[in-house]
């Protein structure tokens, strides 16, 4: 049985559109049944319905100074979509314990940076100050610490000396687009081999 997939976005969407192509492949271990976003506007949402997965906003500003009700709603539309794990792809709400623990172990979060190198904001331009020679890109469980669960999966990339923010994360995300399917393989069956000649720099933390 494939197991049954959402995503929530707040923004783009490429992460998610990537998941979603993973999963048209029917040896993939996950169905993407539905994708989530916090705000209406979010450009992530008409991707996901181009391909056919339904994406509903389910807007934080109708939940004000609620963030238990609005954690709750979202809840509630992933149980009723019979939603098994859940990936976070560019999703930027802060969550509580109370959706972190309601998902625990099946909530996965793509970040880009080799944590626990650069946590929170601005990763691209802090690894660019701080000097890195590499930087890249993480899949880690949610748990209440901020970027800081379990890690599933890293990609590596090099730090030229001509990089900038720009296309230093520009190169981060080709690998944050592999690294997303494979790593929520690996955490489905435990074998990501299908996707493993695609990067040249990458781990798998043991399951
Ligand atoms: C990605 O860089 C992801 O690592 C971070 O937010 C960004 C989302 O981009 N959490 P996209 O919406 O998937 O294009």
């Amino acid at each position: 049985m494939r197991r049954k997939v959402a995503i929530l976005i707040s923004g783009r969407g490429s992460n998610m559109a990537a998941l979603i192509a993973a999963a048209a492949a029917p040896a993939f271990p996950a169905e993407i049944v539905l994708v989530l976003s916090n705000r209406p506007a979010a450009g992530g949402l008409d991707l996901a319905r181009r391909t056919g997965v339904p994406a509903e906003a389910i807007d934080h500003r109708d939940f004000p100074g609620d963030r238990a009700g609005h954690e709750a709603a979202i809840d509630a539309r992933l149980r009723a979509a019979g939603v098994e794990m859940v990936c976070l792809a560019g999703y930027l709400r802060r969550l509580t314990p109370f959706l972190v623990g309601r998902w625990a172990g099946n909530m996965l979060n793509i970040h880009p940076s080799l944590l626990p190198a650069f946590p929170g904001l601005d990763t691209h331009r802090r690894a660019l100050e701080a000097g890195v020679a590499l930087h890249g890109c993480t899949v880690h469980l949610v748990t209440d610490t901020l970027d800081g669960g379990p890690i599933l999966a890293q990609a590596a990339v090099p730090v030229l000396a001509d990089d900038n923010e720009a296309n230093l994360a520009a190169r981060v995300l080709v690998q944050e687009h592999f690294l997303y399917s494979l790593a929520l393989k690996y955490r489905i069956d435990g074998s990501a081999c299908f996707l493993a000649p695609q990067a040249s720099l990458c781990s798998l933390m043991p399951l």
